[in-house]
């Protein structure tokens, strides 16, 4: 009888067991299984999870610490209201949005809604394992397509020719490598896929770049679901809140797929009043593009490679086993993120705040020069 324990993801490396692995893994459980020890590490620099070191805001802040006195109330209209709050932002019909407790969850549901060992998921390589490791569960084919020379999404490999209805997973900006999907490629796979699959458009990281969101095509009542966190410019991995935003057709087949529960009011009011923060996403742009920028001449003026990157993490290149380098930068206390098998020399790294980047550049210069 396997023995399943709260942490026993630990044991499993990540990314090169996920066609083995019996059960969906979110992005903190990868990151904490690649580097084979639990997640808080005393004083350790943490850029390994692509979490947002600033927090939630001062707003959602205030929010929280307001509703505390609340907590003892399911109060399922706080999250009416972040769901009114979403909607009127957006331009969407309340009815096609549902509130989740980040949008780990909705992805899963939704790879389960829409794989099986006839229904293949197709995505790109590298690309946020989450997923296809929930479809491999599911029993699907996990067809990787690997990106273009430029790191770029190949859209039109992403649809060989299979007959069967699939899921096509997009993530916008990709994780890892932080390059765009032009909207016109995820057009072109909504308009070009087989009939009843539908496209997965991962916009956790939409924040961080100007490129227009998948929700029009949501709107317009194509076969695409659109999930959305507060984990990432809104710094509240912690908090756990999120969305998926779907025709009211495929969110019900989505939904079918879970266990429903009313939200934390303490994530609600919180991404409620990050939302109603106008300058904060602008804001926290700027600091992430500032440190990210610092860093890349630091990386240029010591002669390291990377992927050029407009997001929170950026993949460097290592010339070495990725692996190797991730546990020696582990011994100096700063945890970088983890390897992709097609990828085997690069790292991902999360930007984080400037005193940890400095921290990651002493600890690199000294694991690459030993
Ligand atoms: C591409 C992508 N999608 C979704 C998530 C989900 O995050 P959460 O469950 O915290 O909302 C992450 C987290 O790193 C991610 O990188």
């Amino acid at each position: 009888m396997p023995h399943f324990s709260r942490r026993s993801f630990l044991h499993l490396s990540a990314a090169a067991s996920a066609a083995a692995v019996l059960r969906g893994m979110s992005e903190p459980m990868l990151a904490a299984a690649a580097r084979h020890r639990p997640p808080h590490a005393k004083d350790a620099v943490a850029i390994d999870s692509n979490e947002n070191p600033l927090g939630p805001c001062q707003a959602a802040r205030d929010a929280v610490a307001a509703i505390i006195p609340q907590g003892g109330r399911y109060a399922d209209n706080l999250t009416d209201d972040l769901v009114s709050t979403l909607a009127t932002m957006e331009g969407l019909n309340p009815a096609w949005i549902y509130c989740t407790a980040g949008s780990t969850p909705p992805l899963f549901m939704s790879v389960l809604a829409f794989t099986s060992p006839q229904k293949s998921y197709v995505t790109a390589d590298p690309c946020f394992e989450a997923g296809m490791m929930m479809a491999s569960t599911a029993g699907a084919r996990v067809v990787k397509v690997p990106l273009t020379k430029t790191y770029a999404h190949d859209a039109k490999a992403m649809l060989p020719a299979i007959s069967d209805p699939e899921a096509f997973y997009a993530s916008n900006r990709n994780n890892p490598t932080a390059t765009l999907r032009p909207p016109a490629d995820i057009e072109y796979l909504a308009a070009n896929k087989p009939k009843d699959s539908v496209v997965l458009v991962d916009e956790a990281y939409i924040h961080l770049t100007d490129m227009p969101s998948a929700l029009d095509l949501v709107k317009a009542g194509k076969d695409v679901i659109v999930l959305r966190t507060f984990s990432k410019v809104y710094g509240m991995a912690g908090l756990r809140c999120g969305f998926v935003v779907a025709r009211p057709d495929l969110l019900e087949k989505v939904l079918a797929r879970g266990a429903q529960n009313f939200m934390p009011v303490t994530a609600v009011v919180a991404a409620t009043a990050s939302l109603n923060d106008s300058g904060l996403v602008a804001e926290r742009r700027r600091i992430n593009s500032t440190i990210r920028q610092q860093t890349f001449q630091w990386l240029d003026r010591n002669g390291y490679s990377y992927i050029p990157s407009e997001s929170n993490c950026f993949m460097l290149d290592t010339k070495r086993p990725g692996k190797e380098v991730r546990e020696a930068m582990a011994k100096e206390n700063v945890l970088i993120g983890r390897t992709w098998p097609i990828m085997p020399t690069y790292v991902r790294i999360t930007v984080g705040t400037q005193e940890e980047m400095e921290r990651f550049q002493t600890a690199f210069q000294k694991v690459m020069k030993a």
